[in-house]
């Protein structure tokens, strides 16, 4: 078996997505640990995880790097977040804000294990309460499902570094049930259009239905 880059720290293993592990031996959901030649890999699965959906339906633009700094918003138990996590590796951080007492709960569980992953137990429409915490950040992701999913990325892009690059899951049935998707997201591109350029729209079904991955960078 090979583990073949195709992002930096981002691996095809066969025709699975990986990342390598920095937390060897431990597992944060039902991924599979894989070694090759010494080094751990964690399958990263796209039905659980919307960026790597993202990735296997073509996504272009991956600026989620070793080192990078990420706010990582609706970080529920740490699905996602420990996939960034292992590939902004040691000198990176992912930090993870989620007002869900219950998943917070997890999440901490996966941060202990993980020094680069730090929680952050908040509202994401707060953002001046983690604002100095966090600082200035490289990369925005934003996974919410909020009727008000645009206010709160406008909101937190104040903390993203100018040029930065977002990464959005927006899902049309937490916007509203009554329209049509493609009018929800058209919408969103919308009211976000003066603060955000569009670089990429990606249609991330069959993984996940009623979802559109956007790639954005800061105006
Ligand atoms: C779809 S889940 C995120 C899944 C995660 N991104 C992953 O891929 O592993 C959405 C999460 O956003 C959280 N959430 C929703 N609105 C929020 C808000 N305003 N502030 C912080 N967290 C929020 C929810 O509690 C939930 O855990």
């Amino acid at each position: 078996m090979e583990a073949k880059a195709i992002f930096e720290n981002v691996f095809k293993i066969e025709k699975r997505l990986a990342t390598r592990n920095s937390a060897p031996g431990i597992r944060v959901y039902d991924e599979e640990l894989i070694e090759i030649g010494n080094i751990e890999y964690r399958t990263w699965n796209p039905y659980r995880s919307k960026l790597a959906a993202a990735i296997l339906k073509g996504m272009k633009q991956m600026e989620i790097k070793l080192g990078s700094r990420v706010l990582y918003l609706g970080a529920a138990t740490g699905t996602t977040p420990s996939h960034v996590s292992d590939i902004v590796g040691p000198k990176g951080e992912v930090f993870c804000v989620e007002f869900s007492e219950r998943n917070m709960r997890d999440l901490m569980q996966v941060c202990e294990k993980r020094g680069n992953m730090l929680p952050i137990h908040c509202d994401a429409r707060l953002t001046q309460n983690y604002a100095e915490d966090v600082g200035e950040v490289d990369i925005l992701y934003m996974d919410v499902s909020a009727r008000d999913q645009s206010d709160i990325l406008i909101s937190n892009s104040k903390l993203l570094k100018e040029r930065g690059y977002a990464y959005v899951a927006i899902k049309s049935q937490s916007i509203s049930s009554s329209t049509k998707p493609q009018e929800i997201f058209d919408e969103f591109l919308g009211q976000i259009s003066a603060h955000f350029e569009i670089l990429e729209q990606i249609d991330i079904e069959p993984f996940d239905k009623g979802h559109l991955f956007v790639v954005l960078r800061k105006r």
